[in-house]
């Protein structure tokens, strides 16, 4: 399968929490996305899931114990050294420890021991036991080596009580994965990009506001793109999607907001990419309290005043990207934008159509240059369509 992950070796090592059964979901995610996924198990993981699980997830027969007839001989060294990054999933209290000491008494903490890859671990347990000295001494203890920890998120945990211990999410840990991954080896490793998403809310009055039709997905779609091939992201957003795993996410509402959060991301980065459709005017003047229809009457007028132009008021060394959004003379309006907003590429689209645009999970967007060139892309998934942008960005930068 292709994706994001492809053809990338990871190892996935589970240990004996009542949490392995998300293994299953996160095994299956990594496959969906490219990757070719080796298991490796401790036998209290085995008392939760059957490695047939994974065997039958990944095509590829889980590794339990380094004893089993007919493994490979140095299985946990074959196994190690192709990884190009391992992940423990989820990690018990007791699989930390042995991970802090260099024990390497099951197949999980051996090929561990033997990698040169990176490693991540997602923490699985009860809090007192993920609050415990002894726990967060082995945790400080691996951060120094580099492990990165993933998790654990605070939450219901198995025991019915409330608190920092539960398995952070499958899609979450793949997030983390791609980052990780991005960094190592992504064409944009190394780059800090700023990605403004959404449709800003201008109030009228407490209770009201003038928006649009922006999901905002197409600038999160830009922003785990740009984290998959190893950029640090802030994403300045008004949406309410979930938070992509591995992104800053700053939330704003107005246009004002949107300007201040942007102003403060862009310092030091090396890449601005305007997705958000910010609106051009805001009411003159909010009403302080809720208009009364009574008060009214059979009309409302609401004056509006101009915004600011936050992808013309924020300059500086940073390649600039800048979409528009049209209904009609896409690429006369878009070119006229592109030059006024000093920016080094416009992606135009169209967003009078009914299957990209506003809200939809494709695109159908053309990319001008400060050159002169076009380039007309065909419908396309929103994150294919961020994928062929950041090749543009990423030419700029080299
Ligand atoms: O969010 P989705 O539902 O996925 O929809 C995606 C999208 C259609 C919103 C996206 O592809 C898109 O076109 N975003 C830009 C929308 C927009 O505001 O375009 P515009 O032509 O009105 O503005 C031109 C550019 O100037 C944009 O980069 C915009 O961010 C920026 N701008 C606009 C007004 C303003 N006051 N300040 C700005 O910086």
């Amino acid at each position: 399968m292709s994706g994001p992950l492809d053809g990338r070796h990871l190892v996935l090592g589970v240990t004996g929490s009542i949490a392995a059964y998300k293994a299953a979901e996160l095994t299956s995610r990594l496959v969906q996305a490219g990757a070719i996924v080796d298991v490796a198990m401790t036998a209290h993981a085995a008392e939760f899931i059957t490695p047939l699980t994974f065997r039958a997830l990944t095509g590829r027969a889980p590794y339990l114990d380094m004893f089993r007839d007919g493994a490979e001989g140095e299985v946990h060294v074959e196994l190690a050294r192709r990884a190009d990054l391992m992940l423990i999933a989820p990690a018990t209290a007791s699989s930390m420890a042995r991970l802090a000491h260099g024990l390497a008494d099951d197949m999980v903490s051996l090929t561990a021991l033997a990698t040169q890859a990176p490693l991540l671990v997602a923490p699985a347990m009860d809090s007192q036991m993920w609050e415990h000295p002894a726990t967060q001494a082995n945790r400080a203890l691996l951060e120094q080596r580099g492990v990165q920890f993933v998790g654990p998120a605070a939450g219901r945990l198995a025991s019915g009580r409330r608190g920092a211990g539960r398995l952070v999410e499958p899609e979450t840990i793949v997030d983390f994965v791609k980052a990780r991954l991005g960094r190592e080896r992504g064409d944009l490793a190394g780059r800090r990009i700023v990605v403004t998403a959404g449709g800003t809310r201008e109030a009228v009055d407490p209770v009201r506001y003038l928006s649009n039709r922006s999901s905002g997905k197409q600038g999160y779609a830009l922003a785990e793109a740009a984290r998959d091939r190893g950029a640090q992201v802030t994403l300045v957003s008004t949406a309410a999607l979930p938070a992509p795993g591995g992104v800053t996410v700053v939330a704003v509402e107005s246009a004002a907001e949107m300007l201040a959060a942007v102003r403060e991301a862009v310092r030091g980065a090396d890449v601005l990419i305007m997705a958000a459709a910010v609106a051009d005017y805001r009411p003159a003047e909010p009403a302080e309290q809720k208009i009364k229809r009574a008060d009214m009457g059979s009309e409302l007028s609401v004056p509006l005043v101009e915004n600011p132009d936050i992808s013309k008021e924020v300059d500086g060394p940073f390649v600039k990207v800048v979409f528009a959004a049209e209904t009609q003379d896409l690429i006369t309006n878009a070119t006229k934008k592109l030059v006024a907003k000093g920016a080094k590429l416009i992606v135009a689209n169209d967003v009078s159509a009914t299957d990209a645009g506003f809200a939809s999970d494709d695109n159908r967007v053309t990319i001008l240059d400060a050159e002169g060139g076009r380039e007309d892309l065909p419908l396309l998934p929103k994150y294919e369509v961020s994928g062929r942008i950041l090749d543009r960005v990423a030419a700029l930068l080299r």
